[in-house]
């Protein structure tokens, strides 16, 4: 029976039947400014074929869309090529409504759905290159293990030349349109790079591992459909190339400085500094952390090549917002910059340097030693701000 939502067919054999969340605006600390989408697949062949399905509060959506195409207890096979919830969270109730004949995930996806789900049935695992032949098509998997779980796999239907990517060139971006082609260029290059930066950068080595398996297979690729975001159709060598230019981490001749302030001091360092930066002919993004989030910061620190980071000292620590964007950037390990720490204190001063020594584990090359200020700088602090920026804009010449 058909309900309020139909399904977009995407390829010959290929029915996206997923939901969009157009309120989310957080996904597990990424703020995600234009909501998203979980992308679900039905092929039609001789049997029907799911691949993956959707968070479960959009259980209701994802089945509306199936029951357009066919009763959803014709399903016959069920792939889930990520075990996360966003992905595999419909998963139980969509086995109890089809109860599919086989369900196919990785050797590491049998264990981590295992551990998500108590489900009543096996999960078969398929191997890294192995080819099935079910349901009138055959379906390649490629392990793609830490991109970016350690159950993560792609899926080719070779009869459609389409790659099921999982969240391999997907982005958090709710749209009406099903198809990158269909949407604005510019907010394509925003939000893919702001996903890569907070979701697949500390992976980025094995991104370009996975790029050179995806073109190694020697098979044409036409479609490249990601579980978040729109299915790429056409140019598919711009999202391949995009990836591989973010993976890089290649700095450019940009700066970002990420600070906060209690009373105006690290504030006007912060906007001394950045100064110092542009008139050597640099680029700077400035992120007062009261108001930017850190996934923005992330993101426009993907091609940076340096990371300035600001907090005045309150109660011998960092400020709290500074150490949380600090946290969040160590994690995501990103790579091959330069960097160095300032702010302002009262009576103690561990902030700034507390900033540089974590800046310095993780290995941002520290080109100058915290410059700190008591209370407010004075002019000779205010100097050395403009020369850090001097010194900034001079080493980032030297990456063009
Ligand atoms: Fe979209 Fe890793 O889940």
């Amino acid at each position: 029976m058909k309900g309020a939502f139909e399904a977009v067919k995407i390829s010959e054999h290929t029915y996206w039947v997923g939901a969009i969340d157009w309120g989310l605006r957080n996904f597990h600390g990424y703020t995600t400014n234009r909501g998203s989408t979980y992308n679900a697949y039905l092929i039609e062949a001789e049997d029907y074929i799911l691949i993956d399905t959707v968070k479960a509060p959009f259980y209701q959506e994802f089945i509306s869309r199936i029951s357009s195409v066919t009763d959803v207890r014709n399903i016959r096979y069920v792939i889930s090529n990520h075990s996360e919830m966003d992905h595999s969270g419909s998963l139980p109730a969509t086995l109890m409504a089809a109860n599919p004949e086989k369900v196919f995930a990785s050797e590491m996806g049998v264990k981590t759905l295992s551990k998500h789900f108590r489900l009543d049935r096996e999960v078969n695992a398929v191997g890294d290159n192995e080819t099935l032949e079910i349901g009138g098509v055959y379906l390649s998997f490629l392990e793609t293990r830490m991109l970016h779980w350690p159950d993560s796999m792609m899926t080719y239907l070779v009869q459609d030349k389409l790659l099921f990517s999982q969240d391999g060139f997907g982005m958090h971006l709710a749209s009406a349109e099903r198809f990158a082609d269909e949407i604005t260029e510019s907010i394509l290059l925003e939000e893919g790079s702001k996903y890569f930066a907070n979701i697949l950068l500390p992976y980025a080595a094995l991104v370009e591992k996975a790029l050179d398996r995806v073109s190694s297979l020697g098979v044409p690729i036409d479609i490249l459909a990601p579980d978040h975001g729109p299915i790429w159709r056409k140019d598919i060598g711009k999202i391949l190339g995009l990836y591989a230019q973010w993976a890089s981490q290649k700095p450019t001749p940009k700066a970002v400085i990420a600070y906060d302030t209690m009373w105006g001091s690290t504030k006007l360092m912060a906007e001394v500094i950045a100064e110092g930066i542009e008139r050597g002919g640099c680029s700077v993004v400035v992120h007062p952390l009261s108001v930017s989030d850190r996934s923005e910061v992330m993101k426009d620190s993907l091609d940076a090549g340096a990371l300035i980071v600001g907090t005045p000292t309150i109660n011998n620590e960092m400020f709290p917002t500074v150490a949380d964007f600090l946290t969040y950037a160590k994690g995501l390990r990103p790579k091959n910059k330069i960097g160095a720490a300032f702010g302002s204190y009262g009576w103690s001063g561990e902030g700034a340097k507390v900033a540089s020594e974590i800046l310095s584990g993780m290995k941002v090359e520290l080109i100058s030693e915290p410059i700190i200020a008591n209370y407010v700088p004075d002019l000779r602090t205010i100097e050395k701000c403009r020369e850090l920026g001097a010194l900034v804009a001079e080493r980032l010449k030297g990456v063009q």
